[in-house]
């Protein structure tokens, strides 16, 4: 008997429902909320009632494409942590009425475990156990995967996300939130080694992007001219307006490839150490082409196999819910209605 899931994201700012039969993707519904644009970032009240609105015609689409009617389902897989603690409710409250409802099993996901998931989603996929590099605007992680239910935390950030570096870097070069995709739009025609972004020197697999954000803040108040705080460093307001419009696409690739190099480097040591060579990508963050490119330049010097997930299935969807809701229920990994969300959990 197939196994048919219907699955539903609702851990930040997208709605998204999908419905996977056997692993495989039917559909994969994502409703995008712009309203947080003009905000400059998330407003986690106003991504609750979007969700409100967006998720009873994003689930009937989602069911609609895939051809399945409720009945047809299998279980119903949803968000449980870690996400805005609204947004998360909205998603989780209409899963656990659809199981009540239909009379079908519940299924809880941790949106960190289905990130590193996705990577099972396409055809050619990774091999046990491989490393997964997760990049998102919340979270910076180098993962070890050894099943699909074992995953540990190998390294993480002690302070800002990929994501946040890239959004935090445009914030201070005057573009509109998010910003990572900007600055991989300028960083195309820019040239990478025009300016010398400094390399936090963090002990093991974690990361650090705090002191990268800063150091960016000083070059721009100070027009390009120094990487440190000193008043007579200091540019005019106008000189350092200037200064952005005249140097963007360089200080984007600039910015960019620091970032990259921060992230891959650290996913290298991960492999030398454990002696894994199938390596992953996951995030929102794997959207960025620098990344990408490297990620893969990495894999064909060291002849290491690479894996990215389709880009519908790096950024917040439900596809990577509904795969990792499939591989919990082979295993028999049922929720009970009662089960709560939470903020902030370990997978
Ligand atoms: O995984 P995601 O969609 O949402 C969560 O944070 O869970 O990741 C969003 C992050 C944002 O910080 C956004 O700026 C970044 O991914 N991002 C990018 C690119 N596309 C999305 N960063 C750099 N380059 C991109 N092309
Ligand atoms: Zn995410």
């Amino acid at each position: 008997m197939p196994v048919t899931i219907l699955a539903i994201e609702s851990s930040c700012d997208e709605t998204s429902a999908s419905v996977c039969v056997d692993g495989k993707i039917l559909s994969n519904f994502i409703a995008n909320q712009a309203i947080h644009e003009r905000f400059g970032g998330v407003v986690p009240e106003l991504a609750s009632r979007a969700h409100m609105q967006n998720i009873v015609p994003v689930v009937s689409e989602a069911l609609k494409t895939a051809g399945i009617s409720p009945s047809g389902l299998d279980a119903i897989a949803f968000t449980q942590a870690p996400g805005l603690i609204g947004s998360l409710l909205v998603g989780s409250q209409f899963a656990k009425s659809m199981a009540l409802g239909l009379g079908k099993p519940l299924i809880a996901v941790h949106h960190m475990q289905a990130h590193v998931l996705a990577n099972l989603i396409p055809e050619r996929r990774p091999s046990f156990p491989f490393l997964c590099l997760t990049v998102s605007g919340g979270h910076t992680q180098i993962v070890l995967c050894q099943s699909p239910s074992r995953l540990t935390i190998l390294g993480e950030t002690i302070d800002d996300a990929a994501g946040e570096a890239f959004d935090k870097s445009a914030k201070l070069l005057g573009l509109p939130y998010p910003g990572g995709p900007l600055i991989d739009k300028y960083a195309k025609t820019g040239n990478p080694d025009r300016f010398r972004f400094p390399e936090p020197k963090i002990a093991g697999l974690d990361f650090s992007f705090s002191g990268l954000k800063t150091s960016i803040l000083y070059f721009l108040q100070n027009a390009g001219t120094s990487l440190v705080y000193k008043e007579e460093f200091r540019a005019t307001e106008e000189e350092r307006k200037t200064f952005i419009e005249t140097n963007l696409p360089d200080i984007c690739a600039s910015i960019q490839q620091r970032i990259v190099t921060i992230l891959l480097n650290k996913l290298k040591k991960a492999a030398e150490e454990t002696g894994i060579n199938e390596l992953c990508l996951a995030g929102g963050v794997s959207a960025n082409s620098g990344l990408r490119e490297s990620f893969g330049q990495l894999g064909r010097d060291k002849g290491w196999n690479t894996y990215i997930p389709a880009f519908e299935y790096c950024t917040d969807n439900a596809a990577m819910i509904a795969i990792t809701g499939y591989h919990k229920f082979l295993a028999g990994d049922f929720a009970p209605l009662s089960v709560g969300t939470a903020a902030r959990a370990e997978f």
